[in-house]
């Protein structure tokens, strides 16, 4: 996978305004939902990958099969941790754990030892897993509830599609904080000099499925060409960590889509990975760009990293603000704010132990206790 970009290395104290109990933020760092672990390449590639995931060690390999599995870096046995640091390794399509050799399958059940009969009650802490062009995502239940919604169908038209171009942002930050941007609007135009922004209908909520469509248009410059682009774009938000963007420029005839993917990693930071994909552009609508000039592949190619560029220099705006930001239970919001409140309600259902002080007034909130999918 590509590297990794380390945007702020300490945590800033942010003001204290009565809006958090003790340190503790008030939000809880890890609602329940879909989040992004790997993509398959990088697990096929490096076989066992081991990463801080909503708190705790996890580890992702791969069987000969194909199966991915997910699951916490602890041995079952006597407890050793099975990252490629402490010495687990993948062998004819097992997990090896390195203290006595036990071998797990991708469904977590140990299927042989070097010295006895493998235990049956020996069985790794598996996620449930979903896989969409290639990105694996697992799912985190509060108190190891199981799945309580989907993640959507991979979207159509792979062929015609550009590669998919990968970065990776960590920053102190919260995911539902990340994802309340798709509603927010009026950033747009102040944080990141968008013009003509407007809301295309109302957002719309069906369990854990929001849905926010936005027009307006930005400037773009690269390699000493200018353009306006004019761009329409539906954000579909399932959960806190699965965000997916299509993305239609519409002067020059530009379908693009980009996910974004928040994953907590240790209750302080976030992993925050973009994903974007440009569509062939077989007739632009006019010229810009010189892009008419180039054949097809090399100008999506071209398209698909300078959409990235774009993206991730706008995403390093938001950072600026987000690493910094409290989060306000009870924010002061203006007439044209727009869908917050609704965005907020929809949120409540990732956190179902938790008691909201935007339900009661008198009660604070606290960290629920936590765990991940059952021992
Ligand atoms: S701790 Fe893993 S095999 Fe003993
Ligand atoms: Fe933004």
């Amino acid at each position: 996978m590509q590297k990794l970009r380390i945007v702020r290395n300490a945590l800033q104290d942010v003001a204290d305004d009565g809006e958090r109990v003790g340190s503790q933020p008030a939000l809880d760092p890890f609602p329940e939902g879909w989040y992004f672990v790997a993509d398959r390449r990088s697990i096929t590639k490096q076989r066992l990958i081991q990463k801080q995931w909503l708190g705790q060690d996890i580890i992702a390999w791969c069987d000969d099969e194909g199966a991915i599995c997910v699951a916490r870096s602890v041995c079952p046995h006597l407890g050793s941790s099975l990252s490629p640091e402490a010495g687990a390794c993948v062998r004819d399509g097992l997990l090896v754990c390195p203290f006595h050799g036990f071998a797990y399958n991708a469904e977590g059940a140990c299927v042989a030892t070097p010295y006895a009969e493998p235990p049956k009650s020996a069985r790794l802490s598996v996620f449930e897993t979903r896989e969409i062009r290639g990105l694996v995502f697992a799912w985190w239940g509060i108190e190891g509830r199981p799945p309580q919604w989907g993640l959507p169908e991979e979207p159509a038209d792979e062929g015609d599609w550009s590669g998919m171009e990968m970065r990776t942002l960590r920053f102190p930050g919260h995911p539902q904080e990340t994802a309340e941007n798709s509603v927010d609007l009026a950033h747009l135009r102040y944080v990141h000099g968008y013009d003509s922004v407007g809301a295309d209908g109302s957002v719309t909520v069906e369990g854990a499925h929001l849905v926010s469509r936005f027009d307006f248009r930005r400037r773009c410059g690269i390699i000493g060409f200018t353009s306006i682009l004019e761009v329409s774009a539906t954000t579909h938000v399932y959960g806190l960590g699965y965000s997916y963007v299509d993305i239609r420029e519409n002067s020059i005839g530009i379908d693009s889509r980009m996910w974004v993917l928040a994953t907590p990693v240790d209750g302080t930071f976030i992993d925050l990975v973009l994903v974007g994909q440009v569509r062939n552009i077989r007739t632009p609508k006019r010229f810009a760009f010189g892009l008419a000039l180039l054949p097809v592949s090399l100008r999506t190619g071209l398209m698909s990293k300078m959409y990235m560029f774009m993206q991730e220099r706008d995403v390093l705006q938001d950072v600026k603000i987000w690493e910094r930001k409290s989060y306000r239970t009870h924010p002061r919001l203006c007439r044209s704010d727009g869908a917050i409140g609704k965005y907020r309600r929809y949120c409540r259902q990732f956190y179902p132990n938790t008691p909201y002080a935007d339900r009661d007034h008198s009660r604070k909130p606290t960290r629920t206790h936590r765990s991940s999918a059952a021992d």
